[in-house]
């Protein structure tokens, strides 16, 4: 039997960072991980794969689409989809293997297996039972259920996320039950492998929770590029016969039934926290309502030297917010001040163009009656983005009326995903717009709409 300082149980990116950093603060630390290859759905069947297949489906689409504008001739390449799913295979093992080398580096133990918690300070993984100090759980989610409809998930016509990142062929036509994150950048990928995509949400509006200018704008350049919206719809049934599956879903509006067909249906209507098997109820661990772990403000559970992080824990279900989350635990566990500011975790949705968002929307300030400025700027006016045909959308930054200091942005277009940190820094340190706007940008970047925005709060921008 072993004895460690820290056992960390799941190598997701809450998990493996947060065994990193224990050993690097100089515990003893072992990970447990049942899957073939360290990383979790992160790097096996969620953000790494999705990206692969993303990019090179966004490369077809440039080929068709822009290759001609800019004078390169020729047939658009055809899509060999062995090939291509080799290609993310490949992505995903550089990736998992990279994990692997960074435990051996840091000497982190890895435990093959599934773990449970016999009793607090002991980890049994198969028939061995491990002693910690400490525990950290970093068990990840599931795709949830659809709710209130009659779904069986088969991985092959009725698919999760999972299933969706390893399709025998491309389908003809399928139905993606959710336009949140991964409905959309899923049913992205296959529209522009030439599938008929169709949405159909319950709400009205797609990606819940984002800024509302960004969520139409977002929807018009989707529905430009094909995808077909079905909103305001419940699904109730979804049922396969010869291959096919057809979906029942009830308009909200006048509650009218209506049904369409598919080769394959994605399930993406949120995740679930994973708990199952851990042994949490004879432990004492205390779960909130929606069955996520609860701790306090320093992710310690119930039960004393019992941590949780991650998509096991509230708050939102991001990659990053655990690796925070891993990293501030651990430097709890070792004694020092470990700390996450929840108010600056950025999210991105990697379609084209990407759409990503850090603090609060509009809608937020006026429920909760705060003053605030608006600095809007179109990619329109960025030459860089004009170059690559990459003009549609905008950054929105949202600051305080009296005091000028930022406190959200909502950017739609090229890079997105990358122009958002400039705002989550600035924020980090309690910068005004004008702190953003007096700050030289290189040019011709797409970072030059960001301090265009700024500018915007003040006296204007240059290019609008
Ligand atoms: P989501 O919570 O983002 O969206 C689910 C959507 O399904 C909602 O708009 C909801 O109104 C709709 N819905 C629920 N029941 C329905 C029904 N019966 N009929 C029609 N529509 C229905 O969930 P999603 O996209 O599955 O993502 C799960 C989690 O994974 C999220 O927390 C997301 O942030 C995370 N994720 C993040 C990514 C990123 O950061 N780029 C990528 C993929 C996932």
């Amino acid at each position: 039997m072993a004895q460690y300082d820290v056992i960390v149980i799941g190598a997701g990116p809450g998990g493996y960072v947060a065994a990193i950093r224990c050993a690097q603060l100089g515990l003893k630390t072992a990970c447990v991980e049942g899957r073939e290859t360290l990383g979790g759905t992160c790097l096996n069947v969620g953000c790494i794969p999705s990206k692969a297949l993303l990019h090179a489906s966004h490369q077809l689409h440039e080929a068709e689409h822009n290759f001609a504008k800019m004078g390169l001739k020729g047939a658009a390449p055809k899509v060999d989809w062995k090939q291509m799913l080799a290609y993310k295979d490949d992505v995903i093992g550089q990736n998992t293997k990279g994990i692997e080398f960074l435990f051996k580096k840091n000497k982190v133990d890895w435990l093959k297996g599934w773990g449970s918690i016999p009793e607090a300070g002991k980890v049994k993984v198969g028939d061995e039972v491990h002693e910690a100090k400490n525990i950290i759980i970093a068990t990840g989610s599931v795709p949830a259920s659809v709710p209130g409809a009659e779904v069986e998930v088969d991985e092959k016509i009725v698919v999760t996320s999972t299933g969706a990142l390893e399709l025998g062929k491309i389908p003809k036509k399928m139905v993606v039950i959710g336009a949140g994150v991964i409905g959309l950048e899923m049913g992205s990928v296959y529209s522009r492998l030439g599938t008929e995509v169709e949405v159909i949400e319950f709400l009205d509006a797609i990606t819940p929770g984002m800024d509302a200018e960004v969520q139409k704008t977002f929807q018009k350049m989707l529905t430009k590029q094909g995808l077909k919206f079905t909103m305001g719809a419940a699904v109730s049934k979804v049922e396969t016969k010869g291959g096919k599956a057809t979906v029942t879903y009830k308009l909200r509006k006048d509650e009218s039934e209506h049904s369409t067909e598919a080769d394959v249906v994605l399930c993406a209507t949120g995740r679930a926290p994973y708990t199952d098997g851990l042994g949490l109820k004879a432990l004492g661990v205390q779960l909130t309502k929606r069955g996520q772990i609860a701790t306090d403000g320093h992710w310690q559970t119930a039960v004393k030297g019992i941590y949780a992080i991650g998509d096991a824990i509230e708050g939102p279900m991001l990659a990053h917010k655990a690796e925070d989350e891993g990293m501030a635990c651990a430097e709890v566990i070792a004694g020092k001040a470990g700390h996450v500011n929840y108010d600056v975790i950025p999210g991105v949705i990697y379609t084209h163009p990407e759409v990503a968002s850090v603090g609060k929307t509009e809608q937020q300030l006026k429920e909760e009656g705060r003053a605030y400025k608006v600095g809007k700027f179109s990619f329109m006016g960025n030459g860089r983005a004009k170059a690559v045909f990459a003009g549609d959308g905008f950054v929105k930054l949202i600051v305080d009326k009296e005091t000028d200091r930022v406190l959200g942005c909502h950017i739609i277009g090229p890079s997105a995903g990358d122009l958002i940190h400039e705002i989550c820094v600035a924020m980090e340190f309690g910068a005004s717009a004008e702190d953003v706007a007096l700050t030289c940008h290189a040019h011709p970047t797409f970072s030059e709409a960001v301090r265009e925005a700024a500018l915007a709060c003040g006296d204007g921008a240059i290019h609008a």
